[in-house]
């Protein structure tokens, strides 16, 4: 493998766990005390949006009060010192990636700061509650904005893009995901068929854990930047 090459690198939850953002598994199938399929779904949003609302205003809230790690940190510097492409697709819906500085990034589940208005379909920055009812910025209907969470049953954000980069990637990198939810868990095995080296780096194997060339087992806040020197000081001695 050559040592330049183009990273890809999946995260999820386990990335913004040592920033005190829950991850979702740990909980018996609960998330901050709730049901996947009432605050997840469709269906749960179409029969209590009063209730998702104040779910994902919380979240949204909480997001004052957590501030980057070193793995986000160690991801940012990696994209600007890396001399070929980092693509960051993120699973998370927080924003901590891009305030450590990640700019090339997709967010494939949505984010907390983003509104959709489900009349004009226009999604735009948010950062105040969506439970009162506020109206459209777009087109000023009021009532008509939801989370732009990508919820079960729907389709994920920018896939063509995301597919693309995973067929011309050297490297595959996977961070803090427990590989349980699709097509996420699926990327390590179209990257690594298309040629790519694959690192998991998890606090414990992750459901598709053997599908990973490499795997390195603990906290992210540690071998990320760990990592990333790594690579990094490879790169330097060229
Ligand atoms: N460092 C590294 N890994 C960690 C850390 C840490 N400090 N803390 C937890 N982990 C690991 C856990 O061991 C677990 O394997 O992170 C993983 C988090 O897994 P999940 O909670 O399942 O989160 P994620 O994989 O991001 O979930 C995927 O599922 O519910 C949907 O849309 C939601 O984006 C989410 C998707």
């Amino acid at each position: 493998m050559a040592d330049i090459g183009n990273i890809v690198i999946l995260t999820g939850a386990g990335v913004s766990a040592e920033s005190g953002v829950r991850t979702f598994r740990d909980n018996g199938g609960l998330w901050e005390d709730h049901r996947i399929e009432d605050v997840a779904t469709p269906e749960g949003f179409a029969r209590d949006p009063a209730l998702v609302h104040r779910f994902y205003d919380a979240r949204r809230a909480a997001l004052r009060e957590v501030t980057p790690n070193a793995a986000h940190k160690a991801l940012a510097r990696l994209e600007r010192e890396w001399p070929g492409q980092v693509l960051l697709v993120t699973q998370n819906v927080d924003d901590l990636h891009e305030r450590a500085g990640s700019t090339n990034l997709i967010h494939m589940h949505g984010e907390l700061k983003s509104a959709w208005c489900r009349a004009c379909d226009a999604r735009m920055k948010w950062d105040e509650d969506l439970g009162d009812h506020p109206a459209c910025r777009a087109c000023t209907m009021a009532g008509t904005l939801r989370p732009d969470i990508v919820w079960f049953g729907e389709m994920p954000y920018r896939m063509d893009e995301i597919y693309a980069a995973l067929a011309a990637c050297d490297r595959f990198v996977s961070i803090g995901t427990s590989g349980a939810v699709y097509p996420a868990a699926g990327f390590v095995r179209q990257a690594r068929e298309m040629g790519a080296q694959t690192l998991e780096i998890n606090m414990e194997p992750s459901e598709g854990s053997l599908w990973f060339h490499d795997a390195r087992h603990g906290a992210a806040g540690e071998l990320v930047p760990a990592w990333v020197d790594e690579i990094l000081a490879t790169e330097q001695r060229r």
